[in-house]
């Protein structure tokens, strides 16, 4: 059973075909050198980028497959949240093309797809699933597939995006988070940077302080390196604490990590220490792309979700405990 999914709710166009379940082939091609002398991703720029783009990417993936269209059992797109413009060219070109194939579509949440990622096989619910990326950072209590209870989110910026907007302060380049992991390592020292809303009763996050601490120390002169450790170790004992004080609360031993920031090698082994099941996405699955929508498709066909009417548009605003 062969499953094709899109992603193009921000900068990246993704293809990913998934077979039984299993990852094949994840194509991502990135538009970050085309929003670098903007300083953030252009929405205008990314639609156009993205549909010159997504025929010739889902062509590459089946021919990397071996396969042809009609092998496809079923189509899935992210249908939100993200760029309005941006999202529409994947989840379009994926309807059309189910509906030229007669084959079923899966509108897809973007944030059930990351959690997708990082959900290994014979895992069943209940479990918690954090989700750390540029544009989100939301702790959820997954009860079932479908099934999702909002915990906590940030009150500012996302996780990725303070790692983003630290590494710009820094010269750093695009994106951030590898880049401040990277000068992090290379630090012999660390600038120490406050734990954000330590006595909070929730489970909140906040991303805002760490960054104005960040340009203070650096008007300050401190060196790069400290400043990036110091930040990091910050960032991501923040989410460690908040996340771990809501398994604690809530009793959950198992929890998911997924997103971009998923992949930052300080905060899994920060989170392995936590005396919890942690469970991160495989390589290459841990930002946006398209086998992760496939994979959300494929637990949502297998568990018996109907499929999506090729009438229900794309959308922005869309919270995950709708999906
Ligand atoms: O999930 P993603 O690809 O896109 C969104 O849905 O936003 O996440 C991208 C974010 C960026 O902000 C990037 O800086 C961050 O994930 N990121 C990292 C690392 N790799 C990517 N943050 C920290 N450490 C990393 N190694
Ligand atoms: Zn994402």
């Amino acid at each position: 059973m062969w499953i094709l999914g899109i992603d193009t709710s921000c900068d990246d166009t993704g293809v990913g075909l998934v077979k039984d379940g299993e990852v094949v082939v994840n194509l991502v091609a990135s538009q970050v050198a085309l929003h670098q002398a903007f300083g953030g991703v252009v929405p205008e720029l990314a639609s156009r980028e993205h549909l010159k783009v997504i025929r010739p990417l889902a062509e590459k993936a089946l021919a990397e497959a071996g396969i042809g269209p009609k092998d496809l059992s079923l189509v899935a797109a992210t249908r939100g949240p993200g760029l309005i413009g941006a999202l529409l060219v994947g989840y379009t070109f994926a309807k059309g093309l189910a509906w030229a194939l007669r084959k079923p579509f899966y509108a897809i949440h973007h944030l059930e797809a990351h959690i997708a990622a990082a959900w290994p096989p014979g895992l069943n619910p209940p479990f918690l699933a954090l989700v750390a990326s540029g544009g989100h950072t939301h702790l959820f209590a997954v009860e079932a597939l479908g099934r999702y209870r909002l915990l906590g989110a940030t009150r500012d910026d996302a996780a990725g995006e303070a790692f983003d907007k630290v590494a710009r302060l820094l010269g750093l380049g695009f994106p951030g988070g590898p880049e401040i992991e990277r000068l992090a390592q290379e630090a012999r020292e660390k600038v120490p940077f406050p734990v954000p809303l330590k006595d909070q009763k929730g489970y909140e996050f906040s991303f805002s302080g760490l960054k104005t601490k960040a340009v203070q120390l650096v008007e300050a002169g401190h060196p790069a390196p400290a400043l990036a450790r110091g930040f990091q170790e910050a960032a991501v004992e923040h989410l460690a604490q908040v996340v771990i004080r809501a398994a604690q609360d809530t009793g959950h031993r198992v929890l998911l990590v997924a997103g971009g920031v998923a992949a930052n090698r300080a905060l899994q082994a920060r989170f392995q220490e936590a005396g919890l099941t942690v469970y991160f996405p495989p390589r290459g699955l841990s930002q946006d792309n398209g086998a992760m929508v496939a994979l959300a498709a494929w637990r949502r066909y297998e568990a018996g979700f109907p499929s999506s009417p090729l009438s229900l548009g794309a959308t922005a605003y869309w919270p995950l405990e709708e999906a």
